[in-house]
């Protein structure tokens, strides 16, 4: 554990690094290859808290501080130092600033869409004429009525056409006075802004760089950020924080870089023995080590000083200057320690020394560091006149951060708990218990008589399963329907699964559906029924059973209607043995039980698709409304209602 660090921040830190390990790391090269922005990522960053880590929770944010921050950027950076930087405009030059000089209006509009990373941010300050020298922007404001009307060209700006928010700063043009900047917010799809290609970089080339145009850009006054006169002071003082941040992202690349020296000296061999073995691959080893630490330690001083409300212009700029060198200096030496490989595309340092060179340019070059750090030295700690700033910091934690489940920890999550039951149809209770009981030993665990289903049913414990026997009370009731179609004998199987909305959503996204598109009240807990059809010829059904009492059956006046029932027009055959329901005589001519019916299975138009089609299925006369367990037997023939195929709940009591 770092000393300057507490337990919950590294915790948040090993978070962030999972995260950026399982998301991040293994698409980043191909980022890189093909110059495309990763928005499916920055959407994942958003649900994670990572888009606005800076932002209190009041307004959706994480409500983290600036440690949080440089940690979660440094380990993002170690994976892909062009998320960082997506990430790092969006926190420290956008969001922040919003939420320090900002009106309750503004901060209500857009914090909590920058939190989620619904909206990206942008921070528009260099010009083609002014970098380092920001004071001389050439983009003006002028007043018109109720609008500020915006002309000017801003150049390198990170996020350009990805952002939906654009924080412009111009030069006020007043006759007679002298120059004095403003700050504007101003959303992508305003008439008068426009943004150009985007650029060819060296490095981060996942991430958007482009210039911004503003021609005639009309934005209401209530756009105007912190107040005329305002905008350099809220530029640099943006930046001071933002500093942090490229320090934090140089540290990862750095990390990265080192990270990957280490193990390639420990694996390859010259001269019959590891490099890693070689006095002079040690001491490269090692000078990168120190020197990332003492970076690693600058970075986490100023974010320190800043979390407490001290004065940190000058920590900011020396954790920068000292990050971004190292990170040059440590990729470097990576890639020497590479030697070829280090050289070819196929291996990530290249792509580390890349990166690792816009961080002593982007958000003050070094040159600037120097210069803000010997100002600071010779003139005194703190700027002489800062924009208002809140009176209080506030007051921040360390999130802690849910990870979303990997695809094999969903299936885990997802997967049934047990087979909760095996459901027969009986004719007898008591006959069928008599076998359970006396032959095979089991006990009956519960007896239920369900005067509203029209069933008794009773549980037998089978191990860490249960057999549910149904045995029909209500001759016209579903079961007695199943029973009439195929005898007694397996009704349906039921897994108990942790929470049955969860399971049919995932489970829907592996092509099943539901009889019941919203889980349901059942006898033993909240459940729902897959036809079928998905499991040749078996009902299925998921149970909740944990957190959930069964509810009192619904009064006489409740009931939903009984679905229609069967008129069977014609005797059938029931199951392998023959069987026949008392009064019914056997049917001649119908397949054997299982047996696939020698027609052609139906048409598109004959099986509505909200029931998936089977080649079990018979051609009917015509269409027979189903119920759980009411699917068909083939050869059936009904002069049944033609009501469809189900495609919401089915109406009547079910007999799971
Ligand atoms: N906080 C608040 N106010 C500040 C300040 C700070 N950090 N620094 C200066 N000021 C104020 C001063 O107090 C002064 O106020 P008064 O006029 O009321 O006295 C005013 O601003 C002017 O200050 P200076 O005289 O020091 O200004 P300067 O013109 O000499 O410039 C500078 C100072 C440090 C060189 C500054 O221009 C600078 O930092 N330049 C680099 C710009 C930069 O970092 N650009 C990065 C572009 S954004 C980016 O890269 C984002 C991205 O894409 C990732």
């Amino acid at each position: 554990m770092h000393v300057l660090l507490t337990e919950d921040q590294e915790l948040f830190r090993r978070t962030v690094r999972e995260f950026a390990e399982r998301e991040i790391a293994p698409v980043a090269a191909e980022h890189d290859e093909n110059e495309t922005f990763p928005s499916e990522n920055v959407k994942k960053m958003g649900k994670l808290g990572l888009m606005g880590l800076l932002v209190p929770t009041e307004y959706g944010g994480a409500g983290a501080g600036s440690v949080e921050y440089a940690l979660a950027m440094e380990e993002v950076s170690r994976a892909d130092a062009a998320h960082g930087v997506i990430m790092s405009v969006q926190n420290s030059l956008v969001a922040k600033p919003i939420y320090k000089y900002g009106t309750d209006e503004q901060k209500r509009d857009y914090l909590h869409r920058l939190a989620s990373g619904d909206m990206i941010g942008s921070f528009c300050l260099s010009e083609p004429q002014s970098g380092s020298d920001a004071r001389r922007m050439q983009t003006t404001a002028v007043r018109d009525g109720d609008y500020y009307v915006l002309n000017g060209t801003k150049n390198w700006i990170s996020n350009g056409g990805e952002a939906g928010l654009y924080i412009v700063f111009a030069r006020l043009e007043s006759e007679g006075e002298e120059a004095r900047t403003a700050a504007f917010l101003v959303e992508y799809w305003r008439w008068g802004i426009s943004f150009g290609a985007k650029e060819k970089k060296l490095g981060i080339r996942a991430s958007a760089t482009t210039q911004v145009f503003l021609k005639d850009c009309r934005v209401p006054l209530g756009h105007l950020l912190g107040g005329e006169g305002d905008g350099f002071k809220i530029a640099m003082s943006s930046l001071d924080a933002g500093r942090i941040g490229i320090a934090a992202q140089a540290l990862g690349i750095a990390q990265a870089a080192f990270d990957a020296a280490v193990a390639y000296a420990k694996e390859r061999e010259a001269f019959g023995q590891p490099i890693a073995e070689f006095q002079g691959i040690q001491w490269m080893l090692a000078d990168m080590h120190v020197r990332i630490e003492q970076a690693r330690l600058l970075t986490y001083q100023a974010a320190l000083l800043e979390s407490r409300g001290l004065p940190f212009a000058k920590e900011s700029a020396m954790a920068k200057l000292s990050a971004s060198e190292t990170a040059m200096w440590v990729t470097t030496r990576a890639i020497q320690i590479h030697g070829g490989y280090g050289y070819s595309r196929e291996y990530p340092v290249q792509r580390y020394f890349r990166d690792a060179k816009i961080t002593e340019i982007y958000e003050g070059t070094s040159e600037i560091q120097r210069l803000v750090i010997a100002r600071s030295i010779l003139r005194g700690e703190r700027p002489t006149a800062a924009p208002a700033e809140p009176a209080e910091v506030p007051e921040t934690k360390t999130p802690v951060l849910e990870l979303p489940p990997t695809p094999a920890e969903l299936q885990r999550m997802m997967a049934p708990r047990k087979l909760h039951h095996v459901a027969v149809a009986v004719d007898s209770v008591d006959e069928a218990l008599k076998f359970y009981r006396e032959t095979l030993g089991l006990e009956e665990v519960t007896v239920m008589t369900m005067e509203d289903r029209g069933l008794k049913v009773v549980l037998v414990r089978a191990g860490p399963s249960e057999i549910e026997l149904l045995e029909p009370l209500d001759p016209e009731g579903t079961v007695a329907r199943f029973l009439d179609r195929r005898g007694p004998g397996l009704h349906h199987v039921c897994f108990e699964v942790e929470d049955v909305e969860k399971s049919m959503r995932y489970y829907e996204g592996r092509g099943a559906t539901f009889l019941d598109p919203v889980p349901r009240p059942g006898a033993v807990g909240l459940v729902s029924f897959m036809p079928p059809s998905l499991a040749e010829g078996v009902l299925v059904e998921l149970a909740q059973t944990s957190g959930y009492s069964v509810p009192e059956a619904p009064s006489e006046a409740a009931e939903p209607e009984e679905a229609p029932a069967l008129v069977i027009t014609q005797p059938i055959l029931r199951g392998p043995g023959g069987y026949a329901r008392p009064g019914l005589g056997s049917a001649p001519d119908v397949p054997a039980w299982g047996a696939q019916p020698s027609a052609a299975p139906p048409t598109e138009e004959e099986a509505p698709s909200a029931t998936p089609s089977s080649s079990a299925w018979p051609i009917l006369d015509t269409a027979i409304p189903h119920g759980p367990g009411g699917y068909t037997r083939p050869g059936l023939v009904t002069s049944a209602p033609t009501e469809g195929w189900p495609t919401a709940t089915p109406t009547g009591p079910r007999p799971e």
